[in-house]
C-alpha cells in the first residue's frame, strides 16, 4: 500500500501523515456533572452521581493533525472529521455517511422573510435517508472496536432504519425494538434487512426501559443505551459540515429538531470543538430547538423559564419520530439554547404539514415529519422576530418525506385522470381555450 494513504471502498483517502503514527486523539470518557473519567469502554454513566458520560479528546492532537486544507483534501464523508469522533482505529462502517449537500434556499428565503438561509438536508444521507446514520455509524464502528457481534437500539423508527441496514452491511447481528405503532415505512425500512424486529406496545420512554434492562442482562451493545457515548458523537459531524459548507464560518442561528434533544447538544458541541481547534472564529450562533406540540416537553420548560423537563406519559402527533416523552438530554439542550441566546418552538400538526409542502414546492426538498416540525418552529421564530431576518440561518432537516408519507397524502391533492388523449390533455390544461388541432 502507497504510505500515507488508505484505500477505501473504490476511492483513495489521502493523508497527510500515517495514521497508525499519530498520537491518539480520543482519550477517554468524562463525567458530564463531575468531570470523573471513565476507560473507553460499553458504560453510559458515572458510578457516583448518574450523569451521562461523554468522549474527551486531547485537542492538542488535534490540532497538530487538522487544517482545513487536510480537512478539505479527505473524502466527503462524515469521516473526514474523524479525529473528533470516538474511535481509536480506522472507521469500519458506514464510509458513505455524512457530507449532505447545504442547501441555500433563496425562494424558501423570500416566503419567510429572510436574507440568508441554507437547508442542512440530511433527508438524503446514506444509507438511510436520515441523520441517525451518522450515529450509527460511529457506535458499529466502536462495537466492532470493543469486539461486540449483536448491537441493537430503542427507536421512534429512523435509528432501527440505520442499525438495521448498517449491521446487514457490516455482518452483525442485530436487534430493533420499536413502538409497535409507527409508520408502515419506517418498519419496512427496518424488516428488509433481515434485522430482529420487537415491536413492544407501548410508548417509547417503555421501549427504552426495556432496552435498558435488556442490555444490562445480555451484553448487547445497545447503540443508544450502552454505546451511548460514542453513539451521541456521530452527531456532530452535521455540526462539522455545516461550518466547511458555510466557507468555515459559524452560522448565526440554527434551527434542530428535538426528541431526547442529543442532536441539538451535539450542534454545538461541535461548533465549540472547531472554535477550540482553531478552525473557526469564535463569532456568536445561537441554537434554537424544535418540537412538535403533541410531544414536546422540552420546548415547554423553555417556555416555562425552567430546566425541569417535565415528561409527556402519552404523546399524541404525527412526529412520531421526535415522540419522547422523556428526553434523555432534555436538561443540557435547554442549557445550550439558554447560553447561546437561542430559545425554542413548538408546532401543531397541521403547522407540521403546511411547513412540509412549504419545503417541497419552495426547494424541491421532501422532509419527513421532523423536518415539518423544524420549518414550522422556525417560521414561527422568525415571523415573532426571535430569529432576525437579516442574519444567517441554517435549518437542519433530518430525515426523509417517504418515511412519513401517510402524514401528508390527505393534504397534497390527487393526479388528475384523463383518458390517453390528446384533446383531453388540452380540456384539462386549457379547459377554456378552443383546441387549435381540431
Ligand atoms: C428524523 C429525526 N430527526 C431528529 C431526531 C432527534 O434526535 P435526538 O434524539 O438526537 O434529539 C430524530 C430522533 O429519532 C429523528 O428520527
Ligand atoms: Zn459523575
Amino acid at each position: 500500500m502507497v504510505s500515507g494513504a488508505v484505500f477505501i471502498h473504490g476511492s483513495w483517502w489521502v493523508e497527510n501523515t500515517r495514521f497508525m503514527d499519530r498520537r491518539p486523539t480520543f482519550s477517554h470518557l468524562r463525567c458530564r456533572e463531575c468531570g470523573r473519567e471513565y476507560p473507553k469502554e460499553a458504560i453510559h454513566v458515572c458510578e457516583f452521581d448518574f450523569g451521562p458520560l461523554e468522549a474527551a479528546y486531547d485537542y492538542n492532537a488535534v490540532k497538530e493533525i487538522l487544517s482545513r486544507e487536510v480537512i478539505s483534501q479527505r473524502t466527503r464523508s462524515m469521516w473526514r472529521y474523524r479525529e473528533l469522533l470516538p474511535i481509536d482505529g480506522q472507521p469500519s462502517v458506514g464510509l458513505h455517511t455524512g457530507f449532505t449537500p447545504l442547501v441555500r434556499a433563496k425562494r424558501l428565503a423570500e416566503r419567510l422573510g429572510v436574507r440568508e438561509l441554507y437547508i442542512k438536508n440530511d433527508a438524503v444521507n446514506h444509507p438511510t435517508l436520515s441523520f441517525k446514520d451518522r450515529v450509527v455509524s460511529v457506535a458499529l464502528t466502536r462495537a466492532r472496536e470493543l469486539g461486540m457481534d449483536t448491537v441493537a437500539c430503542a427507536s421512534t423508527g429512523n435509528l432501527a432504519n440505520s442499525v438495521a441496514a448498517n449491521a446487514a452491511a457490516a455482518g452483525l447481528r442485530s436487534f430493533v425494538l420499536i413502538p409497535s405503532d409507527l409508520e408502515p415505512s419506517k418498519i419496512v425500512n427496518s424488516l428488509v434487512f433481515g434485522t430482529n424486529v420487537i415491536g413492544i406496545q407501548g410508548a417509547y420512554d417503555q421501549v427504552n426501559r426495556l432496552c435498558s434492562e435488556i442490555a444490562g442482562k445480555y451484553g448487547w451493545g445497545f447503540v443508544n443505551v450502552n454505546l451511548r457515548p460514542y453513539y451521541a458523537e456521530g452527531s456532530k459531524t452535521m455540526g462539522f459540515e455545516i461550518i466547511e459548507q458555510l466557507g468555515w464560518q459559524l452560522p448565526q442561528h440554527t434551527v434542530v429538531c428535538m426528541a431526547s434533544g442529543s442532536l441539538l447538544t451535539k450542534v454545538h458541541k461541535a461548533y465549540q470543538e472547531f472554535i477550540k481547534a482553531g478552525l473557526v472564529d469564535a463569532t456568536p450562533a445561537s441554537i434554537y430547538g424544535a418540537q412538535a406540540s403533541g410531544c414536546s416537553p422540552i420546548v415547554t420548560a423553555i417556555k416555562s423559564g425552567t430546566d425541569v423537563v417535565r415528561p409527556v406519559p402519552k404523546p399524541r402527533t404525527i412526529a412520531k419520530s421526535l415522540s419522547i416523552g422523556t428526553p434523555a438530554d432534555g436538561y443540557y439542550a435547554i442549557r445550550t439554547m439558554q447560553d447561546t441566546g437561542g430559545t425554542a418552538e413548538d408546532a401543531s400538526d397541521a403547522e407540521i404539514i403546511d411547513a412540509i409542502k412549504l419545503l417541497a414546492e419552495t426547494e424541491g426538498i421532501f422532509a419527513e415529519t421532523a423536518g415539518g416540525v423544524t420549518v414550522a418552529c422556525a417560521r414561527k421564530l422568525i415571523e415573532s422576530g426571535r430569529i432576525p431576518r437579516d442574519e444567517s440561518i441554517v435549518l437542519c432537516i433530518t430525515g426523509y418525506g417517504l418515511k412519513t408519507q401517510e402524514a401528508i397524502t390527505e393534504h397534497v391533492g390527487a393526479p388528475a385522470l384523463i383518458q390517453p388523449s390528446l384533446r383531453e390533455f388540452e380540456a384539462l390544461i386549457e379547459p377554456h381555450t378552443p383546441s387549435t388541432l381540431n
